[in-house]
């Protein structure tokens, strides 16, 4: 919640002459049937990239130093636009300039310099702050023509205004569009996003000139929230191996095993993150996880980060789920609703343990969409996606991992002709998981029905790029049973409401919580004894990604 609320309001400082900013121009888009234009995801993220290299992050007085600011970045290169934004109760200013091109970002880095001081360490970023000046500075050219704009519809409004306007809605379908559409990670969410993976990335380039951090999870895979936190995946080489090459790079041997060679290289990246980059706080170590991981907290851009060195298996899976999510209108919509009232009711939490994860919620709301009681199904199976692949989707990870599945959604054949509301979805998703036989039952992606389940355990999500792996691996018996009974309160919730009440439609399903609670203290009499619970579940070699959060101490 505190994340939530720290970034606050943001405005777009439009300063292009009254011109029409076309912020995504260097994408190449698609017109798909219904007239939306689909973006591949690598298309997406190097548009992201690209337009994260030319911006820079100045910290300033007030969101009225604008004019100056824009004056000066204006007398060094060209500035595509300039979004304001705060951080903190007692806000500090920040004005992301995008310029229009990554050249202007070296001409004003040059120009730049640090505060005379032996106490600081002089490390050169796109993280900057504008000092005041007594000198008179080049008058603002088009500052007559600048415009104030209130950032695209979402201004992550606060819990209680979401509320007031859920009650406003007329239906249970436009709640959740609204829902969606008021709390989806906006454009600057994104940008901030990216330039925080710039700053990694800038950290080691002097040894590894090609290195790359990919944004991963909600950040990109289009079901992040404003508050979502950043996964990172940062890659030390991005290039082919050159089999023509004469002179080669002496290179240093991983010492001990990969594993223990890796924890050792994510804790010098932890060292790097908290000696040297500014904004980078709270650095914790998390490496007895199966994937090590570095958090840390990113406050000039007010963003939480986990980052990892690892395989792109996840940047492939937010593939997947990006293109499962851009296939139907309602898909969307339908994930944030389901992940909002499973926070609400908690369901699900953010620090590792036995219940179900965002990602498990995910996946088993896009396999209730593969599969009847729809007919014709709203998304196609990922075993259909893997045969209409063409050779530019052809992915290996180096461990083995095959990430093989059509990227391009254009050619897809959309299944066409159900035309349910969201409504009924939702309804539809809560009656079919109250009633799914989990006890012999697998939930699977690649096929376009439940499959038997391999092992035993309380709940099986089949990891759709790892068959071999159950991504709900975690969740308990008790879990399990709570997410059923819950399902079934909010099924007949939804039926029973004839009448709008104060609290009518979502607002009713959300609101369980207290019920919830007295449940959840069933199930974990004390907190020690669910924090005892969980630490057991670090030994477990299969367990996923989500188990390296350090708030569960061993
Ligand atoms: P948020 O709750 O908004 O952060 O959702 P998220 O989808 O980003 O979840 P999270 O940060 O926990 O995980 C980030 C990504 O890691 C997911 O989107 C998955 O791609 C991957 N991931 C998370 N949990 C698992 C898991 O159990 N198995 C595998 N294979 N991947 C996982
Ligand atoms: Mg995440």
């Amino acid at each position: 919640r505190g994340v939530q609320n720290a970034i606050g309001r943001n405005i777009k400082l439009n300063l292009n002459d009254g011109k029409n900013v076309r912020r995504m121009s260097s994408l190449k888009v698609t017109e798909t049937e219904k007239g939306k234009k689909f973006v591949p995801f690598t298309d997406m993220v190097s548009s992201r990239r690209a337009e994260a290299r030319r911006s820079i992050v100045v910290q300033v007085q007030s969101s009225q130093s604008f004019k100056e600011l824009h004056a000066y970045c204006s007398s060094v290169g060209t500035v595509k636009q300039m979004l304001h934004y705060t951080v903190g109760v007692e806000p500090m200013n920040f004005i992301v300039v995008e310029f229009a091109s990554e050249k202007d970002v070296t001409s004003i880095l040059d120009k730049s310099s640090y505060v005379e001081d032996s106490q600081i360490i002089p490390v050169h970023s796109q993280f900057l702050w504008f000092r005041a000046s007594n000198r008179k500075l080049p008058k603002l050219k088009q500052s007559k023509t600048a415009i104030l704009n209130a950032e695209n519809g979402n201004n992550n409004l606060t819990a209680a205004e979401i509320v007031d306007l859920l009650k406003k809605c007329d239906s249970v379908s436009d709640q959740m569009k609204q829902l969606y559409d008021f709390t989806k990670l906006n454009d600057l969410g994104t940008r901030l996003r990216f330039l925080t993976a710039c700053q990694v990335e800038d950290a080691v380039r002097g040894m590894f000139p090609s290195a790359k951090a990919f944004p991963f999870g909600s950040s990109v895979n289009g079901f992040g929230k404003m508050e979502c936190d950043l996964d990172l995946v940062l890659r030390l080489s991005d290039e082919k191996v050159k089999s023509d090459a004469r002179l080669m790079f002496h290179c240093k041997a991983l010492v001990g095993s990969e594993r223990s060679a890796s924890q050792r290289n994510m804790e010098a990246m932890g060292d790097l993150l908290q000696l040297f980059l500014p904004g980078c706080s709270h650095v914790r170590r998390i490496l007895q996880a199966r994937v090590p991981i570095i958090k840390y907290h990113q406050q000039l851009t007010d963003v939480e980060c986990d980052l990892s060195m690892s395989n792109m298996s996840g940047v492939h899976m937010s593939d997947f789920l990006y293109i499962m999510g851009s296939i139907d209108d309602r898909v969307r919509p339908l994930i944030f609703t389901i992940r909002k009232w499973a926070c609400e009711i908690g369901l699900t939490n953010s620090s590792p343990g036995r219940w179900i994860t965002n990602f498990s919620l995910t996946l088993l709301v896009l396999a209730f969409l593969q599969k009847p009681p729809h007919s014709p199904p709203i998304l196609p199976s990922l075993n259909n996606l893997v045969k209409l692949a063409d050779s530019t989707d052809h992915y290996m990870t180096e461990d083995g991992i095959n990430c093989t599945f059509l990227r391009n959604i254009n050619k897809l054949k959309k299944p066409a002709g159900n035309k349910e509301s969201l409504e009924s979805l939702l309804k539809e998703f809560f009656e079919f998981y109250s009633h799914f036989d989990f006890t012999s039952k697998a939930v699977c992606l690649n096929e376009p029905v439940a499959i038997t389940k391999p092992e035993h355990c309380a709940m099986y999500i089949v990891n759709p790029l790892e068959r071999g792996l159950n991504v709900s691996k975690n969740v308990g018996l008790e879990e399990l049973d709570r997410f059923k009974v819950e399902a079934r309160n909010a099924a007949w919730l939804l039926e029973s409401q004839e009448h709008k009440t104060e609290n009518w439609g979502l607002l009713s399903i959300f609101e369980n919580k207290r019920k919830s609670n007295n449940l959840f203290n069933f199930a974990f009499p004390n907190k020690q004894a669910r924090l005892m619970e969980v630490s057991t579940l670090f030994e477990n070699e299969a367990a996923p990604v989500e188990f390296k959060n350090e708030s569960v101490k061993k």
